[in-house]
């Protein structure tokens, strides 16, 4: 989704604004700009597409700044060209927003102004431009026309005459920082675009208008609406250096975050006796008597769905899992003492946020498995868990995913009383080892990535808790390899799905020892139409070589309810050898946004 990077300070600005927005680029975008102020006046350069194309232009330009703001944009209102990138401007006023203001159009028939984009966001430009006309005055200018849209927006202004950074939300990611060393502010919608640049973060509530202004103290400055000053924000010291957002020696974010599953599993491992690890799932455990309503977006869901199996086996708790845009709009049956988790990795999609609103307002407690602190999901629910992943940049998810699951099994241990136990220790032990040895034999899965990649299609299969990983691992093909597949239970081959196979349409099948006689006998069925058969299996049987084209041998190293963790690290490798022999852009593939901020 959009990206916004705003500066103000005393060094050129396009350069953090340039690397900032070069850091949020895996988000997803379709155009970018930067607006900067020349000798007191607002100077615009705007591109349809990569970010390299306005970089082209600023190195020709070569424009010298030391305030703006820039902006990637992926288009909600308006076609993508460079009209309709932000930022937008007139003589006093400049705008990046990230968001969608949903009465615009009744809006902007109301208003006498020059428009010249389609977009949603040069009404709130209009707005602020007429009220100041009216007002003489930035913030209550910015405040009424904050308080005239609908919908959830973050909006970063910049005033030429008071030299002044402004921004203010609802319900979408803001984040301001201070460099105190240098004198420097920045405002952006994520803090990864700002890591290195800032010694102190500031994430204000919704509805609190930050000022950065370099004359004073170096702070922002809150506002409430009545222009009383604010502690509606929340501080963090920035410790992270440059490096933190590189990928080192690997040629991509995704390959460098896959490798870096089995040492994030052994970092919980070693947490389970901290006190403040341990805090929410106990808490969640004594408290959530009722039916779980898990609900996520995409692969989210599919670690949701193996939570549900988690608790429904393992604890006899009711749980049932829901898209996030279904889950919404549908009457959901909700019942005194039901909760709602949301399994999300950015705790910013919209979706997922409005069901947790609608659980709000209906009684329920609201709890989230999250991976950014800070994020909207993390501030409203009543407890959350912080997945331990640090940023994840490659927009296809993977050690996200495994570190929903590891505490989706977690909190499962903790109703059932036996977090600290060694049996927890040993599974989260063996889950890692097992995980590090399929990425040692990275070079076998590499092999048969170059051995099916051209097939017509691909259709994966698990039964029980290898079902959401067929779902999962057909997920990721797709949008990394722009390849057809699907995701099935196994069992429901022969219900539909088994007339597309011929002998271009591959079978993914995960077979291990659970359910193992009866998911052999799917595969067989395949096998019998000819179908490509790929096997995940488990023990070297003979009977699943015998049967498959292409055979991978797991050893799970004795792990148990996370063996769906381990497969779908083989379903990662060969997703991620299968795009690369496309040629297609893993980390940011095409009509991706890592972050889905609109419905
Ligand atoms: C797929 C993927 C998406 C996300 C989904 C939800 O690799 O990343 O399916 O899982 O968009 O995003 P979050 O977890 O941020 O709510």
């Amino acid at each position: 989704m959009c990206g916004i990077v705003g500066y103000i300070g005393p060094s050129d600005a396009a350069d953090p604004i340039m690397e900032g927005l070069a850091r949020l680029e895996y988000r997803g975008y379709d155009s970018a700009g930067i607006c900067l102020n020349i000798d007191e006046k607002l100077v615009l350069f705007k591109k349809e597409g990569k970010l390299v194309n306005l970089g082209s232009i600023l190195n020709e330009v070569k424009p010298k700044s030391s305030f703006g703001i820039g902006h990637t944009r992926w288009a909600t209102h308006g076609q993508v060209n460079d009209t309709n990138a932000h930022p937008h401007m007139n003589e006093e006023f400049s705008i990046v927003h990230n968001g969608i203001i949903e009465n615009a159009s009744e809006l902007k028939a109301g208003l006498d102004y020059n428009f010249l984009s389609e977009t949603d966001t040069e009404v709130f430009l209009a707005l602020v431009t007429q009220a100041y006309k009216r007002e003489a005055d930035v913030e209550k200018a910015i405040f009424s026309a904050f308080h005239a849209v609908e919908g959830n927006s973050a909006f970063v202004v910049m005033h030429v005459k008071t030299r002044k950074l402004y921004a203010i939300k609802h319900s979408a990611p803001l984040v301001c920082g201070v460099n105190e060393t240098a004198g420097e502010f920045f405002v952006s919608s994520d803090p990864y675009a700002l890591i290195g640049y800032t010694s102190k973060l500031y994430f204000p509530e919704d509805g609190i208008l930050c000022v950065g202004n370099p004359g004073a103290n170096l702070e922002f400055k809150f506002f409430d609406s009545e222009m009383n000053p604010s502690s509606k924000y929340k501080t963090q010291i920035e410790t992270r250096s440059k490096d933190v957002a590189d990928k080192g020696n690997f040629e991509h974010f995704m390959l460098k975050e896959i490798f870096e599953q089995p040492q994030l599993i052994s970092k919980i491992e070693k947490r389970l006796q901290d006190e403040d690890f341990k805090l929410p799932f106990s808490q969640i455990a004594t408290n959530a008597h009722g039916v779980f309503n898990i609900i996520g977006c995409g692969t989210a869901l599919h670690a949701g769905m193996l939570m549900r199996n988690f608790f429904e086996t393992y604890n006899q708790k009711r749980a049932i899992t829901d898209f996030a845009s279904e889950f919404r709009y549908k009457t959901p049956l909700l019942q005194k003492g039901d909760v709602g988790l949301f399994i999300t990795q950015s705790g910013e999609t919209a979706d997922t946020l409005a069901c947790q609103q609608h659980c709000k307002e209906n009684g329920l407690k609201t709890y989230s498995i999250v991976n950014v602190e800070g994020s909207t999901i993390y501030r409203s629910c009543d407890k959350n868990i912080l997945l331990e992943a640090g940023a994840e940049i490659g927009v296809a998810s993977t050690k996200a995913f495994t570190q929903m699951v590891v505490m989706g099994y977690l909190l499962s241990q903790s109703f059932a009383g036996k977090f600290g136990e060694t049996e927890t220790k040993n599974e989260l032990q063996n889950a890692s080892k097992a995980i590090s040895d399929i990425l040692s034999r990275e070079e076998e899965i590499k092999k048969i990535a170059s051995e099916i990649y051209n097939y017509k299609g691909f259709i994966f299969t698990g039964r029980g808790n290898q079902f959401p990983i067929a779902l999962e691992g057909a997920l990721k093909l797709k949008e990394i390899a722009y390849v057809h597949a699907e995701g099935y239970a196994s069992g429901e081959l022969k219900h539909g799905p088994i007339a597309l196979f011929d002998e271009k349409m591959v079978n993914i099948a995960i077979i291990n020892s659970d359910l193992y006689k009866k998911t052999l006998s799917n595969a067989q069925e395949v096998k019998a139409r000819k179908g490509v058969m790929v096997i995940i299996g488990e023990n070297h049987l003979e009977e699943m070589k015998e049967i498959s084209d292409f055979y991978f041998d797991v050893n799970y190293f004795g792990v148990e309810k996370l063996k769906p963790i381990v497969s779908n690290v083989v379903l990662q490798l060969l997703s991620y050898h299968i795009a690369k022999l496309k040629g297609t852009d893993i980390d940011k593939p095409r009509n991706l946004a890592k972050s889905v901020t609109v419905e």
